[in-house]
């Protein structure tokens, strides 16, 4: 195929110009976004809503993501190539592909995307472009988490916080594909979906408290933070790893503003692995999602080996963006959230 189809100069977008609740997002007509030599531009069939992306929005996250309004955000994307940079090598105009961008490029709320080629992998074949675009950012997260940071290996016990999130939902499937014992928390409600995904064992965060349950474990991955994280350290045994995913720079900001809630985490992120060595004789870091095309095009080869699933809670319209903000700050979903910006291909 040739290197462009016809791309149209407008698109729709999702943007907001002030920081603030959901209905700061508004539909806007804009410019599709310009192909660097090492871009694909994408259109978009379908994105995702992860709980960041309303850190972002609320302006919580302001003081190390610092954007120029109004702006599009939205860190997934599954889509189809129409544009391919001069330096471009490994994808053509008509691939099917999918990918979390790193937040400095343009976001994902929008019709037309332009990705860096490093960041970007072909879409699994077995599933559609709505399921496909819920797993970057969270598969990603979970992959850096559990092999990455912590060094998961067959025959552990790791214990998943949040199993039932969109982080937790994919963690526990990874686990299991290296042949890990998991005990996930989440309500009892979503037990019977933790069971499903092929957690060993399940606690009910709201009744029991999880050190009264599992000790001497392995690896712990964070997905909530605060007092969880902290209190997670207490049940790892002498040398195992806790991976938290959520360094409070939300939470710190709320009560601090911007720069103190910054220094406040920077505090957080040093104060964990020093905590837990100390005290309990084990390894205690934060994570971050790398925006990696190879790691993902090995996200998609266990999704179409049947080891990896995608668990869609529901799906919106990209002009329903804001309640779809709303349902993820409830804290409620189950899996993800996907959003439909054009129809499957
Ligand atoms: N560092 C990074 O690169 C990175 C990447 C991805 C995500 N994150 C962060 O990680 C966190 C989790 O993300 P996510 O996408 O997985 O969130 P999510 O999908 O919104 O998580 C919702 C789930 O969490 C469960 N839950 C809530 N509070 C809980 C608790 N105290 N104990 C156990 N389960 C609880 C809920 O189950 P119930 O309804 O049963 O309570 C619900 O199913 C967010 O703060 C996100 O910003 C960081």
């Amino acid at each position: 195929m040739g290197t462009h189809m016809s791309v149209p100069t407008r698109m729709h977008a999702m943007q907001f110009d002030q920081y603030g609740a959901p209905d700061v997002l508004t539909l806007r007509d804009v410019d599709v976004p310009r192909t660097g030599s090492r871009d694909v531009l994408i259109r978009v069939i379908a994105t995702s809503v992860n709980p960041v992306d309303c850190k972002i929005r609320s302006g919580m996250q302001r003081g190390i993501i610092r954007y120029r309004l109004p702006r599009t955000i939205g860190l997934d994307v599954s889509g189809v190539v129409v544009a391919v940079g001069p330096r471009v090598r490994r994808f053509s105009v008509g691939d099917a592909v999918f990918s979390s961008p790193n937040h400095r490029g343009e976001g994902t709320y929008a019709e037309y995307v332009a990705v860096r080629e490093s960041e970007l992998a072909m879409k699994p074949a077995s599933i559609p472009h709505i399921e496909a675009a819920t797993l970057p950012l969270v598969g990603l997260t979970a992959w850096e988490s559990l092999f990455g940071r912590a060094g998961l290996a067959g025959g552990e016990h790791v214990l998943i916080h949040a199993g039932s999130g969109g982080v937790g939902s994919v963690a526990i499937q990874l686990a299991k594909s290296v042949g890990a014992e998991v005990t996930a928390t989440a309500g009892a409600a979503n037990h019977e979906l933790l069971r499903q995904l092929g957690a060993d064992h399940v606690i009910d965060y709201r009744r029991e408290r999880f050190e009264d349950r599992v000790s001497d474990v392995d690896v712990v991955l964070d997905n909530v933070g605060g007092d969880t994280k902290w209190r997670s350290l207490s049940v790892l045994r002498s040398g195992g790893r806790m991976v938290s995913i959520v360094s409070g720079l939300t939470e710190f900001t709320k009560v601090s503003g911007p720069t103190v809630g910054l220094l406040r985490t920077i505090g957080e992120m040093i104060k964990l692995p020093v905590v837990a060595r100390l005290r309990f004789g084990a390894r205690g870091a934060h994570a971050v999602r790398p925006s990696d095309g190879l790691r993902l095009a090995e996200l998609a080869a266990a999704v179409d080996a049947s080891q990896l699933r995608a668990v869609v809670d529901r799906v919106f319209d990209l002009e329903d963006l804001a309640e779809a903000h709303r349902y993820s700050e409830t804290g409620r979903v189950r899996g993800k959230i996907a959003i439909r910006v054009a129809p499957e291909p």
